[in-house]
């Protein structure tokens, strides 16, 4: 996957139908195809001028937001995010008929720090539901390697912590099919969650941590 300028917009591991009937098609395609191509576009454009940031990876590009020039910094960052948040999001999600249980680590530390399955999801629920306007609700691990739910607004990407995975609640994400029911919208997305993906995700951070002095 090349991932330095000029940014491309990467394909779904599945059809534009394939998460139906819990999020549309049409929303799945627009959302791919229009908005995160829009951010690719975007981002492309602002960097066109600015050679010397063509070797930069998008992470390096959200981390270093501050070293770039003020003028094409808010630009940068809302729209380097919007990509890397789409990317995850995107592939963090799978048909619902091959969706696979969540079991091992990932369950173990889901159930230690929100006391059941159930307690997180209606967590998660409430976190997703508070985002006012746009943004994210993200489970992610501290350097501390406790899993938290957090949120993020517009295309802010959370920092200096390790992304499990998130719900885009920008109304983009939902509002062809479910107008303003956003709660219906997060209930029937835990059908899709690939849960593969985001046990690679936790392991990878906890791995990450217990290897890595963290200041
Ligand atoms: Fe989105």
């Amino acid at each position: 996957m090349k991932d330095k300028y000029p940014f491309e917009l990467i394909g779904l591991p599945y059809q534009y139908s394939a998460l139906e009937p819990y999020i549309d098609t049409e929303t799945v395609k627009l959302h791919h195809n229009k908005h995160l191509k829009k951010y690719v576009d975007n981002l492309n454009e602002i960097l066109a001028d600015y050679p010397i940031y063509h070797t930069w990876s998008l992470e390096k590009l959200i981390l270093n937001n501050s070293a770039l020039p003020p003028t094409i910094q808010i630009g940068v960052k809302n729209n380097a995010g919007g990509i890397y948040n789409h990317n995850l999001y995107f592939h963090i999600m799978k048909p619902a008929m091959q969706q696979n249980n969540l079991t091992g680590n990932l369950k173990e530390a889901i159930i230690k720090s929100f006391d059941s399955l159930e307690n997180f999801y209606t967590s998660f629920e409430n976190a997703a539901l508070k985002v006012f306007g746009s943004g994210y609700a993200w489970l992610i691990v501290d350097k501390d390697k406790e899993l938290k739910i957090v949120t993020s607004a517009n295309q802010d990407v959370p920092l200096n912590v390790f992304h499990v995975l998130l719900i885009d609640v920008w109304e983009h994400a939902y509002y062809l099919k479910y107008k303003n029911r956003r709660d219906e919208y997060i209930i029937n997305w835990y059908n899709i969650i690939d849960w593969d993906k985001s046990e690679k995700n936790y392991d990878i951070a906890i791995n990450y941590l217990n290897t890595t002095k963290i200041n």
